[in-house]
């Protein structure tokens, strides 16, 4: 242009003159296109060259800028452009319908976002869970283990779309609508084992500072990297801070130059009222992959490194919903205890069944040659009363023996033996 204008500078005026005849054919050709362009561009848009609407961000699906484009998601469904890969980009996500006036998706039921790129959770996940999309649920593993099992963050294509309940703890099912029983270990089954783990924590240069961020089941604590901090006691009540764990032994051994050592850790007994859910659970074995340690804390050395292996994972002892001697009623989460079977998860057998013909069905004894208290002492808060017993023998049905809660004491058939 600038160069243009230094170039016609020494024109004629014929030249000017042209010049001028020129900006006028322009300026009509400028008003011509105005009225031309379709339906004046609606409003949303600019007339431009060639009678071309040049519509607004948002309104060019049609020339006249006058439908409205609606919001974009990864879609649902699309054709696979490439061996495995899908999923492109779409208007509401390629399962909405757009509407033109107001540019807003109208979603099938279940899905939701401006784009219909999330899926709505289930019931709202009943009031008794939290709604989450797959991406952060993952995150609820920890998203970064360093040497820890299972490394992961989960990216596909639907990390931010497919919504899960992560339901509280003690709810289960899609919608956290299921309550959970009391669970145990199975009172039949015997000389079970509890699983055993071992921790190792190391690392392979310097001395580690810091914390590393255990966690099991999705329930954390922290511990000091340099294991003299952290000897079997800290580690014992670390654990058994824990909601998902009630009884827990834990066995450091040499603490190394580099603060590092391995424990081994005795899940001995796991609370009666399950600290799970619908994504937290197991029924005796939690798996090596409910462990995981997050080093991100760690100063001090090269590569610190936290690594669970298994010790015991097999005979183990039960941890399943009414210790298998009750129907579990997942909506009042109480468990209805089989005959023969009592307590909140039916974990006690009422009586000592024998299938020895000559066996002591029940037998106390105490083995101190000076000892001096009762072999069975049979207590009651009641006050002396006819009304209750505190023996009853039967034999098919038939008394033979009373000792009521008055003293009164009867024998039925006694016969002198002298
Ligand atoms: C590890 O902890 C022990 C006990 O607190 C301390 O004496 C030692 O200096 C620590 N090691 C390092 C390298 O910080
Ligand atoms: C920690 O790593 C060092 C160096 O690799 C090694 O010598 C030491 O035995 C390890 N300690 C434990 C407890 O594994
Ligand atoms: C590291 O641990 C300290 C002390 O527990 C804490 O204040 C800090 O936030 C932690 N930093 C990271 C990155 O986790
Ligand atoms: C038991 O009694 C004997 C004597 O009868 C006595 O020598 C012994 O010390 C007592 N043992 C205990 C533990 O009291």
């Amino acid at each position: 242009m600038t160069n243009g204008k230094r170039q016609c500078r020494p024109g004629t005026s014929a030249t000017s003159i042209a010049m001028a005849a020129l900006a006028v054919v322009l300026s009509y050709m400028d008003g011509e296109v105005l009225a031309v362009c379709p339906n004046m561009c609606n409003g949303h848009g600019e007339c431009g060259l060639e009678n071309v609407c040049e519509c607004e961000t948002g309104w060019d699906l049609v020339a006249d800028c006058s439908l409205k484009e609606c919001p974009t998601g990864v879609s649902w469904g699309s054709k696979a452009y490439e061996e495995n890969t899908a999923h492109v980009v779409m208007e509401c996500s390629n399962v909405g319908v757009c509407d033109r006036v107001t540019g807003s998706c109208s979603c099938p039921s279940g899905y939701t976002g401006s784009a219909c790129q999330r899926l709505a959770c289930p019931n709202d996940c009943s009031g008794r869970g939290t709604c989450a999309t797959l991406g952060q649920a993952a995150e609820f593993y920890g998203v970064t283990r360093y040497g820890g099992v299972g490394s992961f963050v989960y990216t596909n294509w639907e990390a931010d779309m497919v919504m899960t309940c992560i339901c509280d703890w003690g709810y289960t099912g899609g919608d956290c609508s299921l309550r959970m029983c009391p669970k145990g270990d199975d009172p039949v089954t015997t000389l079970q084992e509890s699983p055993r783990v071992a921790m190792t924590v190391n690392a392979t240069d310097g001395v580690m500072e810091g914390n590393f961020v255990l966690t099991f089941q999705g329930e954390s604590f922290a511990f000091p990297a340099n294991a003299t901090q952290f000897d079997s006691t800290d580690c014992e009540a670390a654990f058994e801070g824990l909601g998902n764990l009630e009884d827990v032994t834990c066995s450091r051994g040499d603490v190394g130059a580099e603060g590092g050592a391995t424990f081994d850790i005795e899940l001995v007994a796991f609370p009666t009222f399950p600290h799970q859910n619908n994504v937290f659970s197991h029924d005796g074995w939690p798996g090596l992959d409910a462990f995981s340690c997050d080093a991100a804390n760690i100063t001090g050395a090269t590569d610190p490194v936290c690594k669970f292996t298994v010790l015991q994972d097999n005979n183990l002892k039960e941890y399943e919903f009414c210790s298998r001697r009750g129907i579990c009623d997942f909506e009042t989460g109480r468990c209805d205890c089989v005959d023969g079977f009592s307590r909140a998860n039916c974990d006690v057998s009422e009586s000592q069944i024998t299938e020895d013909l000559d066996a002591d069905v029940l037998e106390l004894y105490t083995t101190l040659a000076n000892f001096t208290g009762n072999v069975l002492y049979l207590k009651t808060e009641r006050e002396s009363s006819s009304y209750f017993n505190l023996i009853k023998a039967a034999s098919e049905g038939e008394n033979t023996f009373v000792l009521a809660g008055d003293g009164t004491l009867r024998m039925y058939k006694v016969r002198e033996l002298f």
